[in-house]
């Protein structure tokens, strides 16, 4: 049956941590895996602005021996010209896999549902699991894979964005203690938190929502944050100010947590809003691995999705 990563929890644990043990041998050995010699095309599509996940799915492909094949959702109008399921059976005939970054999660449930190559979220409104991966291959990185289960991890911010719900999922997923805090009414929604409670469950990690970011930052081994305004949520942009200022991670914020806590932050960073540029540009800072991870994550996952079908 066709494999899809469509949300964090399309990946079992032992699947999840499949994923990362090779996106960790792809580090070492970039080249090590060819499963789109031909080269075989993969489709990444978008409806919405990008740069590292284009360029990383893109650069990916063509090392895993691929033909990438970019398409501009906006030209494409996929769901206005013809359908979503009519467009994914023209695609599905000429390409290995589908990459698609939209905004609503029920699109690209409708593009599964009719693909018979396994379709890869690269981001939604709801949920950004790619991204998550390489987070958690930049942990394994730098401390090392078999530390994941029991890792204390805070997101504070926007809790209610895509990466707050793709946190829960996938670092509950992995084992992780998933601290989120926001300011009210940006909190996550109820029915991801209850999945990542019952994920958490089997994978001996825990999940905590919280408003204080002081809370959920103390003595966490990996701080993180996003944007305070997401791609389709320019318009709140002034209005959000006010209630995120005092979830900046900052100097202060960040000597709550371990000494040699790691910083990350999925990109593009806004300095002197949700994250300070002594915070971002500083030696706890894992960032730049983290933006490079998305290569090895997706390469990995791309291969792995490639060998279930
Ligand atoms: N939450 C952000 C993530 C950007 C990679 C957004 O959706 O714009």
């Amino acid at each position: 049956m066709t494999r899809h990563f469509l949300r964090d929890d399309d990946l079992t644990p032992a699947e999840q941590k499949a994923v990362l043990e090779l996106g960790l041998a792809l580090r070492a050995d970039r080249f090590a895996r060819r499963p789109l010699e031909g080269p075989r095309a993969v489709a990444f599509i978008t409806d919405k602005p990008t740069l590292r996940t284009q360029v990383s799915f893109a650069a990916g492909i063509a090392e895993l021996g691929g033909f990438p094949l970019v398409v501009d959702g906006t030209l494409a109008q996929i769901g206005v010209r013809e359908s979503i399921a009519d467009t994914t059976r023209v695609l599905d005939r000429q390409v290995s896999a589908i990459a698609w970054r939209t905004y609503g999660q029920e699109r690209l449930e409708e593009m599964a549902a009719a693909s018979r190559v396994p379709v890869v979220n690269a981001l939604t409104d709801q949920f950004h699991p790619c991204q998550i991966l390489a987070d958690l291959l930049t942990v394994a990185q730098h401390r090392g894979l078999e530390t994941l289960p029991g890792t204390t991890f805070a997101y504070v911010g926007d809790a209610a964005n895509n990466m707050g719900s793709s946190y829960l999922l996938g670092g509950a997923t992995a084992g992780l203690h998933v601290r989120v805090a926001g300011p009210d009414g940006y909190l996550p929604d109820g029915d991801v938190v209850a999945r990542a409670r019952e994920i958490a469950g089997d994978t001996g990690g825990s999940v905590t929502v919280t408003t204080s970011a002081k809370e959920a930052v103390a003595d966490a081994a990996v701080v993180a944050t996003d944007t305070w305004v997401s791609m389709g949520d320019e318009a709140e942009a002034a209005e959000r100010a006010e209630p995120f200022r005092d979830y900046q991670l900052n100097a202060e914020l960040l000597a709550g947590a371990a000494p040699d806590a790691l910083v990350l932050h999925c990109l593009p960073a806004y300095r002197g809003k949700e994250i300070t540029a002594d915070v971002i540009d500083g030696p706890q800072s894992v960032v730049w691995d983290e933006a490079e991870n998305r290569l090895h994550a997706q390469k990995a996952l791309l291969t792995w999705l490639l060998e279930q079908g």
